[in-house]
């Protein structure tokens, strides 16, 4: 039988396991890349695990959520970043450069490798054919080390494109298709392959849109075959001897198969507040729109702002509407400088922002109380944009030019019979990437060589083993798909402190309940009780390193998000899996207990436990997982396990 180009990719790289479906494999990782949220504790791991130096072909350090210096502490971490990357042997992208995905794929993506990064967009170079996953910072931590990265095998599915996309028809709205049918659970457990006739119309930066917003259908990954599309892009960005040719087999054999004719498609529009609540934009034309931002990691590349320029030369953004450009990268930036777009877009009327991920966690641009926004980034989150009655809207830079030069929502096929001039912008790659690499600073240039820890760099949080017995108040109770933005918000006023983990949990899940800080702190400890998809969204592992730090032992969920299942056993939570009967029996200050020897039940492989609620009805739990994820957990966590692997190995 034939293999996929995922099978491929990972054979090529397998080091443990078989690849059949659910089965728990090892690969080894070619690159890794982090951020500056994640990234101080990777560091700060890395450093605690003893290591001297970077092991992947590429690590890579950027900085990008929180560029802006409102005191010392984001500058404090990237001082520390830097520090770090020259210490042991990473790319250091300065703040300002871009976002990660973009400076990434830029640089360094490159066909058949294997990227592992600490952020939840990490698959956007899929569209290069590189099978990026994203990961837990210390799951980033031990692969920057060499040793393997541990994942269920996932399904494969092909997405299959036929047709080609009709004018003013995006590749974002591929992917908004896609999350239409789907939903944002609709991914989870699989790689999303593309194949099809419809794949060699679209250039490589549209399939990165694609693959990068394949992380909101909570796929593990999504990838594309290479073909003269990709080449050329390489040779564009000067990384042509990169360039491998890279199909899955004719006989290859998929777990599921979608079809989408691109020829059907039309501006499509997410409305507030999920990426999955997708209508054609004609459904919601007409609603006023306050605020207009063009950027992010899916929608912020030089080609992506160019037809919002195109669309706003020689006009001007509406008077009622205020409209914002942040490019991906500095590069992107550069080249629209360069050939006269930015001062076309000023001329406009817009704010020409630095390259950075800012508004896309509410850093920067946050809108008016219930206001209404519409942006080209990937996630519309409730409060994401730092204020919790927004109204925010996701769709492509064309529909989001339209709305601001229209003031209100509008289909842009409209607008531009309304105007009579206005023509499709259609989809161009710059001749030669040829900007400036002044902000990138190689290993061979690293300015440092030792860790400069200022006051705002604390120290990383330990959990020596789990308890024998688990009993405990249930402190929360939450709903079905609760993000990690809900349990660590990532706004400027909290995630400064993210290399403070003591501080930073004060703010744990205060998105839900205020209180629920002071009330883990006091209860020392207890359990968290949720819904389906738990953790969904962002990868920060602050979701979990900061729950273990005030105590909590467990969470029982109907089903949770990938990322934070991964990340919750790395830091000694207990993830267990209830069904819907147990999830309405029992309730927030409940009393529940575990007490059938925990411990050694995970290290033994049992997966059924007995939750007993205020000493009265009891309920099973499942505990789905591998014995190396029991053997962390026992351990307390991934940091705890590594280091005790170390110190028998000698
Ligand atoms: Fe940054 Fe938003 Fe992408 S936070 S990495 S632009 S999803």
């Amino acid at each position: 039988m034939g293999q996929t180009l995922t099978e491929k990719i990972l054979d090529d790289h397998l080091v443990e396991g078989d690849l059949q479906t659910g089965e728990e494999i090892g690969i080894e990782i070619d690159q890794v890349l982090t951020q500056d949220t994640t990234g101080t504790m990777v560091w700060l791991q890395f450093e605690a695990m003893g290591l001297d130096e970077v092991q992947t072909e590429i690590a890579a350090q950027y900085c990008d959520h929180q560029t802006y210096q409102f005191d010392f502490k984001n500058t404090d971490d990237h001082r520390f970043l830097r520090s770090a990357a020259g210490t042991y042997g990473a790319h250091f992208s300065r703040p300002g450069n871009g976002i990660c995905h973009n400076v990434h794929r830029e640089n360094f993506a490159a066909p058949g490798k294997t990227l592992l990064g600490s952020d939840s967009h990490t698959p956007t170079p899929g569209g290069l054919g590189e099978l990026a996953i994203g990961a837990g910072g210390i799951d980033v931590t031990v692969a920057m080390g060499g040793a393997p990265y541990y994942i269920e095998m996932p399904e494969v599915v092909n997405v299959r494109l036929e047709g080609e996309l009709p004018d003013w028809a995006t590749a974002k709205d591929v992917i908004l298709e896609l999350l239409r049918r789907l939903t944002v659970k609709g991914g989870v457990g699989k790689i999303l392959e593309y194949t099809g006739p419809g794949v060699e119309t679209l250039t490589a930066p549209e399939r990165m849109t694609i693959t990068n917003m394949g992380t909101e259908l909570g796929a593990t990954s999504s990838i594309f075959p290479t073909d003269e599309q990709t080449e050329d892009y390489l040779e564009r960005v000067g990384r042509g001897g990169e360039y491998v040719p890279l199909q899955p087999d004719d006989d290859a054999e998929y777990d599921d198969e979608i079809v989408v004719d691109l020829s059907d498609l039309e501006p499509l529009i997410a409305e507030p507040s999920m990426p999955d609540k997708v209508v054609p934009v004609s459904e919601v034309a007409g609603t006023d729109v306050d605020q207009v931002i063009v950027g992010s990691c899916t929608n912020g590349a030089y080609e992506d702002v160019l037809p919002a320029a195109k669309m706003l030369e020689g006009r001007e953004v509406n008077k009622k509407t205020e409209m914002i450009v942040a490019p991906g990268s500095k590069q992107a930036s550069e080249l629209l400088a360069r050939q006269g777009w930015v001062a076309e877009m000023m001329a406009a009327g817009v704010n020409f922002s630095e390259a950075t991920c800012g508004a896309c966690i509410g850093i920067g641009h946050v809108p008016a109380s219930d206001s209404v926004s519409v942006r080209t980034f990937n996630r519309n989150f409730e409060g994401r944009s730092g204020i919790e009655d927004d109204n925010v809207y996701l769709c492509s830079p064309e529909v989001a030019a339209a709305a601001a030069l229209k003031g209100e929502i509008v289909d842009p096929r409209d607008l531009s019979d309304e105007l009579g001039d206005l023509e499709a912008p259609g989809f161009e790659l710059a001749e030669e990437y040829d900007a400036s690499k002044a902000d990138l600073i190689t290993p061979d240039e690293a300015v440092d060589d030792e860790l400069v820890k200022g006051p705002n760099i604390g120290e990383v949080p330990l959990r020596d083993g789990i308890d024998e017995d688990i009993a405990g108040e249930v402190l929360l109770k939450m709903d079905d798909n609760i993000t990690t933005d809900h349990i660590i918000p990532a706004t400027q006023d909290i995630l400064m402190y993210r290399s403070n983990i003591d501080k930073l949990s004060e703010f744990t899940l205060s998105r839900v309940d205020e209180t629920f800080a002071d009330r883990a702190a006091e209860a020392d400890g207890g359990v968290l009780l949720a819904g389906e998809n738990y953790g969904q969204g962002s990868s920060r592992e602050h979701a979990a390193m900061c729950p273990m730090h005030l105590g909590v032992e467990a969470v029982l969920a109907q089903s949770f998000a990938r990322i934070h299942r991964a990340n919750l056993f790395n830091f000694g939570i207990v993830p267990l899996v209830i069904d819907e009967d147990a999830y309405d029996g029992i309730d927030q200050g409940d009393e529940v207990e575990i007490v059938e020897d925990v411990e050694s039940g995970v290290s033994e492989g049992r997966s059924e436990f007995t939750v007993t609620v205020n000493g009265d009805e009891e309920y099973t739990a499942t505990l789905d997982a591998s014995q190396r994820e029991r053997d962390i957990l026992a351990a307390g966590g991934k940091l705890s396990w590594t280091k005790a692997q170390a110190e028998e190995g000698g």
